[in-house]
């Protein structure tokens, strides 16, 4: 076990965000080498840290269960073959410290009978100093063997690499742990990192990893998609291994909307429930062996009943590619929208097609995140927050203004995060004018109530700003924010209806 912790690894074991690491290191309140820290670093700066101190982790493994449903972040046991190689392996560790104890034991009583060759050979002068260097081998080797102290980090660190692998992502450098039964793929899906991946069953051969170092386990029996010479390099179904030790993988991340392929898959309608008169909460589920694959904050065409279909953006997290959402709203005369208030049932089928939309979180960017969703903007703007949770981003702020307190249809979500959250910042606002119909007077409204956000908050136009909503809105927005003199290239904009 090595003594070098990933910031990912360290703030698993003292139960803070991984941002706050990055911020220590980043003052020099924290050394690090190689972007990597110590236990006894890692103890120096959170003396209190104890093996029970997971209040912390708790709180924020509970949001993101809300956030991103049960079924993301359940716990689990790795299967017993993993686990016993965990365990077999600790043992070896346990096994050469105990060796290494007993050695060092026998070198004392050597040491000693030395000592005694020596003492007959020296003068009384020599005799004495040699007396009082004996006491302190003895008072040190004493306090050294003494049981009370141990580390209770240390401890954690055991328990968690017995638990869990950690992936090291070449050339990304990347790294993210495997937990439970999870695959290489799902368990990187979870913490955000996008790699390249098609059917999700071992079949389409689209999710190849070269593993470089550590041992993998098969978790599906057929691999017929991997030539024998692929297996011989050491060419895994990243959807079908999991990590037995910790691992280095050479596997590409997707960074850009054009290298998602375009799916049509056939869905299913789970629950539907309608969370305003005005806006129904559709939830789809795909087939297990079809997921769609997509970025946050991008947009799929659905197709309900007889070919009636419309355009949404998905309102939930990539990390969930199985379990779908959407905030259908009441168009009066829209046949997708009536058909869904009126006659959609559950276990319905629904047609997938996409994704498309280039609306999506700029992740290479380190500066704070402003969100801005104008009323059912809220629906991409909820799946860029969620995404950017789960990549544990430092500050993430959210601002959700809205025509009317009616139109804030899901306030309970910003302010659960809020609540749990100490990075995450989250205001709701009115105009008390509907944002779709642009005039004049509404135009400086809006400006006005801008400009105040700004004022109280100046740091907002040195961040990412990122804007949906209907047309009129996001035109009075973008223009504003780039009078402000952000570039173009920090304001990103997508339009909802
Ligand atoms: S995603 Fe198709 S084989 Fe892994």
């Amino acid at each position: 076990m090595s003594d070098l912790l990933s910031l990912n690894r360290a703030a698993r074991l003292v139960g803070v965000n991984r941002a706050d690491l990055q911020k220590k290191v980043q003052s020099g309140e924290m050394s690090s080498f190689d972007g990597k820290v110590t236990i006894s670093q890692l103890l120096l700066c959170f003396p209190d840290a104890q093996l029970e101190d997971t209040a912390e982790l708790k709180r924020i493994s509970q949001i993101k269960e809300r956030a991103f449903g049960k079924r993301v972040f359940e716990r689990a046991l790795p299967d017993a073959e993993v686990l016993a190689a965990r365990i077999t392996e600790l043992s070896k560790t346990l096994a050469n410290s105990q060796m290494q104890l007993k050695q060092f034991n026998a070198l004392l009583v050597k040491l000693w009978d030395k000592f005694g060759e020596l003492e007959g050979q020296c003068d009384g002068e020599s005799r004495a100093r040699m007396e009082s260097l004996k006491c302190w081998i003895k008072q040190e080797v004493a306090s050294a063997m003494e049981p009370g102290f141990s580390n209770p980090l240390a401890i954690k660190d055991g328990i968690l690499s017995v638990m869990t692998a950690q992936v090291t992502l070449l050339p990304s450098q990347q790294d993210f742990l495997v937990e439970g039964r999870d695959t290489l793929l799902e368990a990187a899906m979870r913490v955000g990192i996008s790699l390249n991946y098609g059917c999700s069953g071992g079949n389409c051969g689209l999710c190849k990893g070269k593993v470089l170092s550590g041992q993998v386990k098969k978790t599906r029996h057929h691999d017929f998609s991997l030539s024998e010479t692929e297996k011989e390099q050491g060419i895994v179904l990243m959807c079908s291994s999991t990590a037995v030790s910790d691992i280095t993988l050479e596997a590409y991340v997707t960074g850009s909307v054009q290298e998602i392929p375009y799916q049509q898959i056939v869905a299913t309608v789970k629950t539907h429930a309608a969370l305003t008169d005005e806006v129904m909460l559709l939830h789809l589920q795909t087939p297990r062996s079809q997921r769609l694959r997509f970025l946050a904050g991008q947009n799929v065409s659905l197709r309900v009943g007889q070919s009636f279909s419309t355009e949404l953006p998905i309102a939930s997290c990539p990390c969930d590619d199985r379990n779908l959402l959407f905030h259908v709203r009441r168009h009066s005369g829209n046949l997708f929208s009536d058909y869904v208030f009126e006659h959609l049932k559950n276990g319905e089928v629904v047609e997938v097609e996409g994704p498309q939309g280039e609306f999506i979180l700029h992740e290479k960017s380190e500066r704070p995140l402003y969100f801005f969703a104008f009323d059912g903007g809220f629906a991409p703007i909820k799946s860029l927050v969620e995404h950017a949770m789960s990549l544990e981003v430092a500050t993430i702020h959210l601002h959700w203004i809205a025509s009317s307190q009616e139109q804030l249809y899901l306030p309970n979500v910003g302010r659960a995060w809020g609540d749990a959250l100490d990075n995450f910042h989250y205001s709701e606002h009115t105009t008390g004018f509907d944002l779709r119909v642009s005039n004049a007077k509404r135009e400086a409204q809006l400006l006005h109530h801008l400009q105040e956000m700004t004022a109280a908050d100046p740091a907002m136009t040195r961040g990412d700003v990122y804007l949906a909503g209907p047309e009129a809105a996001i035109g009075v927005a973008e223009k504003f924010f780039l009078s402000q003199g952000m570039p173009k290239s920090r304001v990103f904009v997508e339009v909802v209806s």
